[in-house]
């Protein structure tokens, strides 16, 4: 199979097709992007890489990086982190409040905000230097010491952030947020602002395509056991309402972001990063879960 061809030839077909959606408007910096980019980038664990379009243009990853810091305080804390946040779809909106008065505020899933800023504040609670202790840990899943925070982007979220402001104030009354808000949404802020390309992303993924273990470091970053457990909560909670919908449009463990990536795994086999900022309604790339669904088709490549 030549997966250059393939990814070359999908690339154009999903190119000279519309381009629908918004690029995401309620961060402030988000909305200055170019809506026509379009970068793919696929790294498998042979070690081998295949691009496509913009695949080398830095992108805000947003949600896709709650994935990394579920990765590293999952690690860190083990089992016990299911007592604060639960392991099931929401079904709701990403940045949705209404299951947390039910259900006591503990978040349906660690990819959801509420979820992710729980997460934030288990690592604010493990580490003395979190910010630190998180980019570090990207950092050597991506093999990348230039892999960095974005400060404008974070900046630019918290000056209209108020949905999270809300989250973790009341996150914060049912006492399942222990430190500062201050310094949890900051931390999260940050996790989300961070930069990178296709080719970064899909290499920085590629360890939960391999059990855990960086590729070229040979350090293991999680257990295998967690390393399934994390893929199989992508594949249930990675794109909120609509994580049906991409099982079984991609059939691929993933997980999107509103800067309009999208990253998806093959365990075994590679990891795979798309980028094209118009968002779905559902806060999805619009040509992202496109470009997957086809290629996915086409190479036969569905964990299904
Ligand atoms: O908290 C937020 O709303 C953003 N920083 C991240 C949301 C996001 O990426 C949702 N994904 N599709």
């Amino acid at each position: 199979m030549d997966c250059q061809k393939i990814i070359d030839r999908v690339y154009a077909e999903v190119k000279a097709g519309e381009n629908l959606g918004q690029v995401a408007a309620y961060i402030p910096e988000l909305s200055k992007i170019d809506p026509d980019r379009f970068g793919i980038c696929l790294t498998s664990i042979d070690g081998r890489q295949y691009r496509a379009g913009d695949a080398e243009e830095p992108f805000s990853i947003q949600s896709i990086a709650k994935v990394l810091s579920l990765s590293l305080a999952f690690a860190c804390i083990g089992e016990p982190i299911w007592k604060r946040v639960d392991v099931e779809p929401s079904g709701t909106a990403f940045n949705s409040l209404l299951q947390l008065e039910s259900e006591n505020g503990i978040p349906r899933n660690p990819l959801i905000n509420a979820g992710a800023i729980v997460v934030c504040d288990i690592l604010c609670g493990y580490f003395r230097e979190p910010k630190k202790e998180l980019i570090n840990f990207i950092r050597r899943a991506a093999n990348q010491p230039d892999i960095d925070y974005a400060a404008d982007i974070a900046a630019s979220e918290k000056s209209t952030g108020y949905r999270n402001f809300a989250l973790i104030n009341y996150l914060k009354s049912f006492g399942n947020i222990h430190n500062d808000i201050d310094q949890v949404i900051d931390l999260y802020f940050n996790l989300c602002s961070i930069k990178m390309n296709c080719v970064e992303l899909s290499h920085t993924f590629l360890f939960l395509a391999n059990n855990g273990v960086q590729l070229e470091s040979g350090e293991t970053l999680l257990d295998s056991s967690r390393t399934k457990r994390i893929n199989a909560i992508m594949q249930t909670c990675g794109f909120y309402d609509e994580a049906g919908e991409f099982a079984y449009r991609v059939g691929l463990p993933g997980k999107s972001g509103v800067g309009g990536g999208i990253t998806a795994i093959l365990p075994n086999e590679y990891a795979i990063a798309v980028w094209s900022p118009r968002l779905n309604k559902k806060g999805n790339s619009y040509r992202g879960m496109k470009f997957l669904e086809r290629f996915t088709t086409e190479t036969e490549s569905s964990i299904f």
